[in-house]
C-alpha cells in the first residue's frame, strides 16, 4: 500500500482496474479453479476485478530498471562455457540438414529475430509464429509466445529438434560434434567430459543467451536518475503508458511485462487462408499439440495457451512480451500482424481492433483491460516515442569462425593400420 501512495500513476493504473466490474459471461466460459497452470491469475480470470478491488496493493508493478538475468544454481556462467555456446548459437551442424543454426532465424541484424511476419521456418516449411528476440529472453519464466518451456535450457532442444524449426535428431548432432576436436577440447574444457554429449551443448547455448541482455537504454537511465535520458516527449508518452493508455496493466516491472496470459484481440493471420505451406505448418501444429479435429476444421486461428492446457477459457491467450529492444523487432505480435509500432497503438486505440475492424477469432475470452482509449495524434506521438527509450543501441556480433570436422581416421592411415595387420 505504502509504495502505491507515493506513485499516484500506479494508484490511477489501479483504479483503472478496480473500476473494472467484469461479470463472468465477459470473460467467456468458467474460470480455472486451480492456479497452477502457469497463468497469473490475477489477471487471467474473471475474479480479476474483485482482486484487485479487494488487494489493490498485489497489483502492478512500477517500470524499473533492469537488473542483471537470474542465473539457474545448475549452469553457472563461465567465460569459456559462453565463448562455447556462441559457437553453437551459430554452428548448423546443431540441426537437421547442418543449414540452418538459431543464428539463422534469430539473425543478429533483425533484432536477433526473423523480419517476416511468420519465421523462415526448416527447409521446405514455413514457421506458424512470428520469431522472437533472444535479446533479453534469459529473463523470462516461461518462453515462447504461449510459455510453453520452462527455461532456455530446456528451450534449446526444443528449437534444435522442432520439425518446422532446427528438426535436427540428437544422435546425429552428437556424432558431429564428436568428429569436431575443435569442440572436443572446448567441451571438455568446460564440463570435464572427454566427448561432447548434446545435452551440454544446450547448456552453453543457454549461459551465452544470458549474455545477450540490454539494460543500458533511455528508460533504465531515467529510472536510475538521469533526468536528461528523456525528452519531454517521451515523458508524456511515459504519462499515457501508465495512465489513459493502460499499458502499465500488463506491461510492467523491469521487464516490461508482467508475464501472464491474455487475448487482447489480435486477428487471426491472413495468411494462414493465402498461403498452402502456411497451411501445412498450421496443420502439423494444430494435430501435435493435441487440439481437436473440430477445432481445426472451425477456427483458423492460433488458440495459444489453451494448446497447453485445453482450458477454454484460455483460447486465444498469449505471454504478455517484454517491450524491450522493440525498436529492432518489426513486425509485431505472434504472427507479426502488426508492421509498424504506429499500427500497434492505433490497435490499442481501437480497443483491440485492426483497421478493418477485425478482431480475435475468440471474442469470449478477450480482456476486458483493453478497450477504446480516445488518443489525440499528438497523445500517439508521444506514446510511440516513449516506446523508442525501451531499446538501447543495437546489439552486434562478429560471427564467430567454426571449428572444422576431422575424420577419426584417414584412408592412408587406415591402409598403413591393414598393411600393418
Ligand atoms: C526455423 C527458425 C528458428 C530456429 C532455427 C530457431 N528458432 Fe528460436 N524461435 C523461432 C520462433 C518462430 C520462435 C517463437 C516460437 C513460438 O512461440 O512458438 C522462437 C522462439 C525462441 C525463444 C523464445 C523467446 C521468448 O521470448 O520466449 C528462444 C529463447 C529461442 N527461440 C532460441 C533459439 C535457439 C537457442 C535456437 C537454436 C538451438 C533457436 N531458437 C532456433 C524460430 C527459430
Ligand atoms: C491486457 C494486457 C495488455 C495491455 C493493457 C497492453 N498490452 Fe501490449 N501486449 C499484450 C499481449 C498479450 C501481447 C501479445 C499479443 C499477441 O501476440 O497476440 C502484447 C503485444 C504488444 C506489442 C508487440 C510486442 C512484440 O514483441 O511483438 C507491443 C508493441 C505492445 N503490446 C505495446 C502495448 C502498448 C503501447 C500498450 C498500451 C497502449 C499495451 N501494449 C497494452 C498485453 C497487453
Amino acid at each position: 500500500m505504502s509504495s502505491l501512495k507515493k506513485t499516484p500513476i500506479l494508484m490511477m493504473a489501479t483504479a483503472v482496474a478496480a473500476a473494472l466490474s467484469v461479470s463472468a459471461a465477459a470473460m467467456g466460459d468458467k474460470p480455472p479453479v486451480s492456479a497452477d497452470n502457469g497463468v497469473s491469475q490475477v489477471q487471467s480470470t474473471p475474479a480479476m476485478a474483485g482482486t484487485f478491488a479487494k488487494a489493490p496493493d498485489a497489483a502492478i508493478p512500477p517500470l524499473a530498471p533492469l537488473g542483471p538475468p537470474p542465473i539457474p544454481l545448475d549452469n553457472p556462467m563461465s567465460e569459456a562455457k559462453t565463448e562455447l555456446g556462441k559457437l553453437l548459437f551459430f554452428d548448423p551442424r546443431l540441426g537437421g540438414d547442418a543449414s540452418v543454426s538459431c543464428a539463422t532465424c534469430h539473425e543478429p541484424e533483425q533484432g536477433w529475430s526473423w523480419a517476416e511476419d511468420f519465421s523462415r521456418g526448416y527447409p521446405g516449411t514455413v514457421h506458424w509464429r512470428g520469431n522472437q528476440t533472444i535479446i533479453n529472453a534469459a529473463y523470462y519464466k516461461k518462453l515462447f509466445w504461449a510459455g510453453s518451456v520452462p527455461s532456455l535450457e530446456a528451450q534449446a532442444p526444443a528449437a534444435a529438434k522442432g520439425g518446422v524449426a532446427g528438426n535436427g535428431e540428437n544422435d546425429l548432432m552428437e556424432a558431429r560434434l564428436r568428429l569436431i576436436p575443435g569442440y572436443v577440447e572446448r567441451f571438455n574444457e568446460v564440463f570435464g567430459e572427454p566427448r561432447p554429449s548434446i545435452g551440454n551443448a544446450w547448456k552453453a547455448i543457454a549461459a551465452y543467451q544470458r549474455t545477450l541482455v540490454q539494460r543500458d537504454t533511455p528508460l533504465d537511465k531515467y529510472l536510475l536518475g538521469d533526468s536528461s535520458a528523456l525528452t519531454e516527449q517521451q515523458v508524456s508518452g511515459k504519462a499515457l503508458f501508465e495512465g489513459k493508455g493502460r499499458c502499465i496493466l500488463c506491461h510492467n516491472g523491469a521487464l516490461a511485462s508482467n508475464e501472464s496470459y491474455y487475448n487482447i484481440g489480435v486477428p487471426r493471420a491472413e495468411r494462414w487462408l493465402e498461403d498452402g505451406l502456411a497451411q501445412i505448418t498450421f496443420r502439423f501444429q494444430y494435430y501435435g499439440k493435441g487440439a481437436t479435429e473440430e477445432l481445426y476444421r472451425t477456427v483458423k486461428d492460433d488458440v495459444g495457451l489453451y494448446f497447453r492446457n485445453k482450458n477454454k477459457w484460455d483460447k486465444g491467450k498469449f505471454r504478455v512480451p517484454s517491450l524491450r529492444y522493440i525498436s529492432f523487432t518489426a513486425p509485431y505480435m505472434r504472427q507479426g500482424q502488426f508492421y509498424t509500432l504506429e499500427d500497434v497503438i492505433d490497435f490499442y486505440d481501437r480497443g483491440g481492433f485492426d483497421e478493418e475492424g477485425n478482431t480475435t477469432s475468440y471474442p469470449k475470452t478477450k480482456t476486458p483491460l483493453i478497450t477504446k482509449l480516445n488518443l489525440s495524434d499528438e497523445e500517439k506521438e508521444d506514446l510511440l516515442a516513449f516506446l523508442e527509450a525501451f531499446t538501447g543501441e543495437e546489439i552486434t556480433v562478429v560471427k564467430p569462425r567454426l571449428p572444422g570436422y576431422k575424420p577419426l581416421f584417414t584412408l592412408v592411415e587406415l591402409e598403413a593400420a591393414q598393411a600393418a595387420k
